[in-house]
């Protein structure tokens, strides 16, 4: 007859009677255990658990420093503030015992006022922040001045595009703005007439690192794109150039796929007449009616236009436009 091998017990690994002790002591101080299962929900600062346990600093102060020492807690700076939290053991004695007086902290008369008590600090922290953004209103616009965020929002904002458009930059110059939306994550094809911008464009690209931007020369009356070939185009300080921005303005929108969006950014009309020797433009701006009258022929709808005052520091800019709308689904 054969004898049957003992059952091998799950912890093959002699746990160390001197571990369980130190374990079993640790837990047998109710306010230890009350002060882990808080460290356990909420990461808490000394102060606050004085409020939930409604005990004194020295005490607190002398349980968590136990804790810490056994490898319960670990805390985190915050400026003045230390915060609390608990880290759970893996160690099997620590782990074990842990596990056995957690189950058991249902019954545990002190839990339910504590989560309530634990709760009000919570509330206090989140009514500290409201009672601070009532007490300043309208005046935080003068206030988050000190955040000086304007290209981080800018950059935050375009992170809601899906980075799997692909975009046209039409008159890319020296590809200032296809780097920028290819950066982003975006596909850009960027075209120009010229071959001089081009070459200016090939090398800030090259420069750039790995990019996609894929460069082509063409005219905007006749971009050498397919129909639907691209999600949007876009047409920075470029129609005030064109010798028909009516028919550029038909080609974005053949380009652009069903549900996609065409922007232009250009000047109002102006009298900056230094502006055609200097910028060589062949346009001094235009009006918001014609601007729409040729999104509405090139077949787009639901037109936006908005106007920025010129804010050029040393000199007399005209105001600029940003006008967009889409192609049909
Ligand atoms: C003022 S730059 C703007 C460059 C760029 N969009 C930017 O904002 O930095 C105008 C660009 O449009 C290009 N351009 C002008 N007329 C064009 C046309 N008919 N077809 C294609 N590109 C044209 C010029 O070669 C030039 O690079």
């Amino acid at each position: 007859m054969t004898i049957p091998e003992p059952q091998l017990s799950r912890y093959h690994h002699p746990v160390s009677v001197d571990a369980l002790q130190r374990a079993f002591k640790t837990f047998l101080d109710p306010t230890r255990v009350r002060i882990l299962a808080l460290l356990e929900r909420e990461e808490l600062a000394v102060q606050e658990l004085m409020d939930v346990l409604g005990m004194a600093q020295s005490r607190v102060s002398r349980h968590l420093a136990i804790l810490r020492e056994v490898g319960l807690l670990a805390d985190r700076r915050d400026g003045t503030f230390v915060f609390y939290r608990f880290t759970p053991p893996q160690d099997a004695p620590w782990r074990d015992t842990w596990a056995l007086v957690s189950k058991n902290l249902t019954n545990d008369p002190h839990r339910e006022r504590d989560a309530t008590a634990l709760e009000r600090v919570l509330q206090s922290r989140a009514a500290r922040s409201r009672s601070f953004f009532d007490s300043v209103g309208p005046e935080w616009d003068a206030l988050r001045k000190v955040f000086n965020d304007e290209a981080l929002r800018a950059h935050a904002v375009a992170r809601l595009v899906s980075p799997r458009l692909r975009v046209l930059d039409v008159g890319t110059g020296t590809g200032i703005l296809a780097i920028e939306l290819a950066r982003l994550g975006l596909e850009v094809v960027a075209i120009d007439h010229s071959s001089r911008m081009l070459d200016a464009a090939r090398a800030k690209i090259e420069a750039a690192g790995d990019l996609s931007v894929n460069l082509r020369r063409g005219e905007a009356s006749e971009l050498p794109l397919v129909d639907g070939e691209v999600n949007a185009a876009f047409a920075h300080m470029v129609v005030q150039y064109l010798p028909s921005p009516g028919e550029a303005i038909r080609e974005m929108a053949r380009v652009v796929a069903p549900g996609g969006t065409v922007v232009i950014v250009d000047f109002l009309r102006h009298t900056h007449e230094w502006m055609r020797e200097e910028l060589g433009v062949t346009w001094l701006g235009f009006e918001p009616q014609e601007i729409e009258s040729w999104f509405d022929e090139a077949g787009l709808g639901e037109f936006r236009l908005e106007v920025h005052q010129g804010l050029s520091q040393n000199r007399d800019l005209p105001a600029t436009f940003i006008a967009s709308a889409w192609t049909p689904e």
